[in-house]
């Protein structure tokens, strides 16, 4: 009787190695990065998503195409809307990402996406993989790329979150080896490790910035967490102007609450699960998760994303035109910065700034008596055709 579970769960865990180990060996061959500067034009894909997804992401397209408006109109940029990333083409074609959906997005080099939802057990969906999850496997999105910043006190983070790999890898496919005992598993491999750490670390040395802090479980989750670690000190040995300490994702989110300890933290480099954690805490200093953007990088690949989930409860109770777009708006300065539209980028970070941190003219609240996304979004773009922006957004630097 017990060999024919443990029979099942050996096949089962046979074909997670093969599938793992066809993946490290992809890894390894070299893929071509997407040069920005030699595409003409370069396909923005918008991609709406579930809940509030579909107004935020318009709202922040509005925006960039407001920016843009230049390189639109001599075509150099393009941009184009995905339809059907929705969980209910999702649950009727019992896919997490549809065929035909999945073919349009690689048409693009870069996607700017709202949020989609995610089901799980118990839910009227079926229980499907995760599209974030599903898309960033897919499109060897690599690195997660998380800032938070609150310059009033003296917050300026960016988080790198390991996005392949962890307890995300093979998030669906655990296994029920009895009724009562389930395993689900957890993976790190030295490719994978290596290269969103080099990112880290790159990063920190462009931007002169002098300390890499590594966030781990490595005293307990010896193999794989020991495995991130131990590469993350080795590649820090090439960067010797850069100083690195490492921390346990317990005492992590504790420090991060510390307002003596948390300003020195800068660059901070996890596997998957710990950044998805760390950044929502994060976010919430700058204004909730509302306000964070995040970049998703791949060599070939890009997709931009707020941080947040798709808010299902806002669109149910007819508020989904009161959600902040501010999170899909960062994402878009990320985008704007990957793309070599770095002039636009620092704009629209500065007027996000003003508009969410400094001046505060409209407030979200994601309800009636707050501002709705289109009025905030109005608001950034008469921010960005003051004058005077650069000087006010200056005066409140610290
Ligand atoms: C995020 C989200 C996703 C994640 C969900 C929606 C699957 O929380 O982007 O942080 O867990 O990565
Ligand atoms: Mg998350």
């Amino acid at each position: 009787m017990m060999d024919k579970h443990i029979d099942k769960a050996t096949v089962h865990f046979q074909n997670v190695l093969q599938d793992q180990l066809a993946r490290v060996n992809r890894m390894s061959t070299r893929e071509e990065q997407t040069d920005y500067g030699a595409l003409a034009p370069i396909i923005v894909g918008i991609i709406g998503g579930d809940g509030i997804g579909p107004f935020i992401a318009a709202e922040a397209q509005r925006v960039l195409e407001n920016l843009l408006q230049g390189p639109l109109d001599t075509g150099k940029i393009a941009f184009r809307v995905i339809e059907g990333l929705t969980i209910e083409k999702r649950a009727e074609v019992a896919q997490a990402i549809p065929d035909d959906v999945l073919e349009e997005i690689k048409k693009c080099h870069v996607t700017l996406k709202g949020p989609t939802t995610t089901p799980r057990e118990g839910d009227p969906w079926p229980n499907l993989e995760s599209a974030n999850v599903a898309l960033r496997k897919e499109l060897d999105l690599f690195a997660n790329v998380r800032p938070v910043c609150v310059p009033n006190e003296g917050i300026d983070w960016v988080f790198f979150r390991e996005n392949t790999e962890g307890a995300y890898a093979l998030g669906s496919s655990g296994i029920d080896v009895t009724d009562d005992l389930a395993l689900d598993f957890t993976v790190t491999s030295t490719q994978g490790s290596e290269r969103l750490l080099r990112l880290a670390f790159e990063y920190a040395n462009k931007n002169n910035i002098n300390k890499v802090t590594l966030v781990t479980k490595a005293n307990v989750v010896k193999t794989t967490d020991g495995k991130f670690l131990k590469i993350g000190y080795e590649i820090a040995k090439e960067y010797p102007a850069i100083e690195v300490d490492d921390w346990y994702i317990d005492i992590m989110t504790a420090k991060l609450i510390d307002p003596k300890r948390r300003t020195q933290f800068r660059v901070m480099a996890m596997p998957n699960l710990y950044g998805d954690i760390l950044s929502d805490e994060a976010a919430e200093f700058q204004g909730g998760v509302g306000t964070a953007g995040s970049a998703n990088i791949g060599k070939k690949y890009a997709m931009f994303e707020a941080i947040h989930g798709s808010a299902p409860r806002m669109v149910d109770e007819g508020r989904a035109q009161y959600a902040d777009p501010s999170s899909m708006v960062r994402a878009g300065v990320m985008l704007l910065r990957h793309i070599g539209y770095g002039e636009q980028g620092k704009k629209l970070e500065m007027a996000l700034d003003i508009t969410g941190q400094f001046e505060k003219k409209l407030v979200m609240t994601g309800r009636e008596e707050g501002a709705s996304s289109k009025e905030f979004c109005d608001y950034i773009l008469e921010t960005i055709d003051d004058p005077e922006m650069e000087q006010k957004w200056k005066s409140h630097q610290p």
